[in-house]
């Protein structure tokens, strides 16, 4: 049913003929705004994370541009904003610290001004579940457009990805098989062009997630920054909003449990980043939906992995849109899907993905062929991670997921790197790596150091993988057989602050078991002695952050942002 364009929020400045909508008027045609833009059509927020400290989101202002073609055209009034920007590659100690300030940024930017409608525009890393949430808590009609993945990287004749060459090639260095010159010189031929990072690593998981929940338009995923492709689809995703206001198709109409059980599946299917985990447990917080660790395991137990892309294959973003992209995958998923869910486009997951075809097998796989057999992620429990930790199958070394061995402990990131290197460090091949501290209060800001790399020792000797423990979380672009998001934390007392040198583990990932084989009697009596970190800013957000960040379980969102609040009109401003 259409709404009424009295109705709309925006009306409540733009309407009144009197004092405030003078004052609210008035200011805004300092930009050249003629005055029919005010006459109540639907007023759409573009909400903007471009930055040039945010490289592979510097090319927004293009596709905001092409956003309020869209918007205009359809007779709506688009505002574009600026939210805060979390660049992955500079922002320390970690962006993820600050997520959960930029979801708070984008709410309020959003309740506080006359929007009817949002447009996100996200890319890198955390702006797509920072700007989700800030949305989700406002719950206006919404959608989101993903900048797109980089082209391919080229390197002496190969594809190389974005993050995930960069460990294989610095871990080649530390192994004396390349050199610093060669090493230096593939900084340029990696990113080559405008967008965001072009393995399956967390921006293309969150891209993908974005089109699975249905928030944004079909082949929003894969199409490349570069391509012109990605400007029609802000295009349409312009022209699309302002039919939403008209539908009052809200986010939380689209962000159902059906929407999360589908992405739960689809990253599944794609080896999706386990950074998926945390943002989607966040997402559902924000919107009210009842989203668990556990479904994880259940939803995406039976999920293969479909697509042979980097960190788990060899191909890349732009290979994946060329063999047909999400759609595709979406429709090898089948009846696994709720294909009933309604999306943004205001059509069903089937309609949106009807006759689309796979151009490439070698990229996409068929379901009853896949490209591996596990493709969902692993929940583990036990003493050593009593509310749960994670661990991507597909990321790992089949040897390793059934493993018993003794623990080499480093109490905290500064601890890891000046003693990893260390001839003398008392480690072997088949030893577990433990990391403390970098979780969601620990480091703080739950950061992507999981994925420690391999002792210098240990690389000489040709081994390229070990079994890594910690609370910490790793990057979409990484790999190894690396336990994750070990909850409770160690700097929330979790049972992993206790573990010391020699502990023996056993890691089950058939039987989703992570066990320390120490006494609850003697872990009780190393418990006295233990101390929590502080952090390292005891003033603003880091101590609000430190005060109230959830366990990764949970989503680490901050616990008084957890559940949807809407958008009411706040009161006059003057
Ligand atoms: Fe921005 Fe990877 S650094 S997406």
């Amino acid at each position: 049913m259409a709404k009424d364009k009295k109705e709309l929020r925006s009306q409540a400045w733009f309407g009144p003929a009197d004092r405030d909508g003078f004052v609210h008027r008035s200011w805004m045609r300092n930009q050249g705004l003629p005055s029919h833009l005010f006459d109540g059509r639907p007023v759409i927020g573009i909400c903007n994370t471009w930055s040039e400290l945010t490289p592979c989101n510097a090319h927004f202002r293009k596709v905001a541009e092409h956003v309020k073609r869209g918007v205009y055209e359809m007779g709506g009034f688009p505002l574009e904003f600026p939210a805060m920007s979390l660049g992955e590659t500079l922002m320390r100690p970690t962006t993820m610290l600050f997520r959960n300030l930029a979801s708070m940024d984008v709410e309020e930017s959003i309740r506080a001004n006359p929007l009817d409608g949002v447009v996100l525009l996200t890319g890198c890393d955390k702006t797509t579940p920072s700007l989700v949430m800030g949305a989700a808590s406002c719950d206006l009609p919404t959608i989101v457009v993903s900048g797109g993945p980089m082209l391919n990287g080229k390197y002496r004749g190969e594809d190389i990805g974005s993050g995930t060459n960069v460990w294989s090639f610095s871990e080649d260095v530390r192994a004396g098989k390349m050199s610093l010159a060669a090493f230096m010189d593939a900084e340029a031929c990696m990113s080559r062009s405008v967008g965001h990072c072009m393995t399956m690593g967390t921006a293309s998981t969150m891209a993908s997630m974005v089109e699975a929940l249905g928030i944004g338009l079909p082949t929003n995923a894969a199409i490349p920054a570069a391509d012109s492709r990605r400007y029609v689809l802000a295009h349409m995703a312009g022209q699309r909003i302002v039919e939403m206001v008209k539908e009052d198709l809200k986010l939380s109409k689209v962000l159902t449990r059906q929407a999360f059980e589908n992405a739960v599946r689809v990253n599944g299917a794609i080896g999706g980043s386990t950074n998926a985990v945390v943002h989607l447990l966040a997402i559902a917080g924000r919107i009210g939906v009842d989203l668990s660790l556990v479904d994880w395991d259940t939803l995406g137990k039976e999920i293969p992995c479909l697509v042979n892309l980097m960190p788990s294959g060899k191909y890349l973003m732009e290979d994946f849109y060329y063999a047909g992209g999400l759609p595709m995958v979406m429709q090898e998923l089948g009846d696994l899907l709720h294909r009933d869910h309604v999306t943004v486009t205001g059509k069903t997951v089937a309609e949106n993905i009807e006759g689309v075809e796979c151009f490439d097998r070698d990229v996409i796989f068929p379901f009853d062929k896949p490209f591996k057999s596990e493709g969902g992620i692993a929940v583990l429990r036990g003493n050593l991670a009593p509310d749960g930790a994670i661990l991507k199958p597909s990321a790992a070394t089949p040897e390793l997921m059934q493993h018993r061995a003794r623990a080499v402990v480093f109490e905290d990131i500064d601890d890891y790197k000046a003693r990893v290197d260390d001839p003398d460090l008392d480690v072997e091949p088949n030893d577990i790596l433990v990391l403390k501290n970098c979780g969601p209060r620990g480091y703080p800001g739950f950061p992507e150091v999981g994925n420690m790399a391999l002792p210098e020792k240990i690389l000489k000797q040709g081994v390229t993988d070990m079994v890594r423990i910690s609370d910490a979380r790793m990057s979409g672009t990484a790999y190894g057989t690396v336990v994750l998001h070990t909850s409770p934390e160690a700097a929330a007392g979790g049972p992993l602050a206790l573990v010391r040198n020699g502990d023996m583990i056993e890691l089950d990932v058939a039987g989703r078991r992570l066990n320390l084989e120490v006494s609850d009697e003697e872990l009780a009596e190393r418990r006295k002695g233990w101390t929590p970190v502080k952090p390292p800013l005891e003033r603003g957000y880091y101590q609000l952050y430190y005060d109230h960040v959830l366990q990764a379980d949970k989503g680490a969102d901050l616990d008084f942002l957890v559940g949807k609040s809407g958008a009411p009109v706040p009161r006059e401003s003057h």
